[in-house]
């Protein structure tokens, strides 16, 4: 299965990307993971996209589509591959297709997260990250989380950068204007599919599965 996952910021596609990575034995691609990696690795890379990352803006194409490029081109990628955060925009979808015609292949689905804007903001702001295992897990910011560790791993928890108000808004603007005109983009192509990211996250996976599985060959 050659999947993107798409959807707004907080819209759980990291979190669904984990599993639905694991049900069909795919390697998970996420942008926006391996630009943190390289932040905190210090390389030209990361420093590269850091200033836009904290902004709130999207990296540059030209950077964004090489990066993908290269790893779409490793041969873990070869039999399938979930792309998280990739395409952001209808230029990277451009390039998304050059890139799989070039290694002869194509898009199996595109998967359309569909949350309101409260609750991305209420799940923005208790996202927190494992400094060891990258989960991704929400800490109810009512309740007193001192102490609390990843409840896969036991590591030290963090909060992304970007995730401060301000960030979110902006981030949610450059999701409106730059990355939700995919939706038409790949429905018009017939492909894109559609699922409700509301409720417990063991309901959207059971949801994604059950969405994605007549792609799975
Ligand atoms: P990226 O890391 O891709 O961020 P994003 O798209 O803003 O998406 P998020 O990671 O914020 O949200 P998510 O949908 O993954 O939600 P999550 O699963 O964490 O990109 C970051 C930056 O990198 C960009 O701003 C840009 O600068 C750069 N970048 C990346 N790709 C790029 C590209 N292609 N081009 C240019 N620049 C690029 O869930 C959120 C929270 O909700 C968590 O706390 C989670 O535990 C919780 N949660 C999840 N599901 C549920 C549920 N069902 N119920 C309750 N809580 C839930
Ligand atoms: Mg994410």
């Amino acid at each position: 299965m050659r999947l993107v996952l798409v959807g707004p910021p907080g819209a759980g596609k990291g979190t669904q990307a984990e599993f639905i990575a694991e049900r069909f034995s795919i390697p998970k691609i996420s942008t926006g993971d391996i630009f943190r990696t390289n932040v905190s690795g210090g390389t030209e890379l990361g420093r590269l996209a850091k200033k836009f990352m904290d902004a709130g803006d999207l990296v540059p194409d030209e950077v964004t589509n090489a990066m993908v490029r290269d790893r779409l081109g490793q041969p873990d990628a070869a039999a399938g591959f979930l792309l998280d955060g990739f395409p952001r925009n209808v230029a990277q979808a451009y390039e998304l297709d050059a890139i799989l015609s070039d290694l002869g292949s194509s898009l199996s689905v595109v998967l359309d997260m569909e949350v309101d804007h409260d609750e991305v903001v209420r799940r923005l702001s208790g996202r927190r990250t494992c400094k060891q295992c990258g989960h991704v897990q929400h800490l109810d910011p009512d309740t007193d989380n001192t102490g609390v560790a990843c409840d896969k791993c036991g590591g030290e928890l963090f909060r992304r950068d970007d995730d401060a108000p301000e960030t979110v808004r902006h981030r949610l603007e450059v999701y409106a204007a730059q990355t939700s005109p995919l939706i038409e983009f790949y429905k018009s192509r017939s492909q894109l599919a559609s699922i409700d990211a509301l409720g417990t996250v063991e309901d959207v996976t059971e949801r994604a599965i059950a969405t994605l599985s007549p792609y799975a060959n």
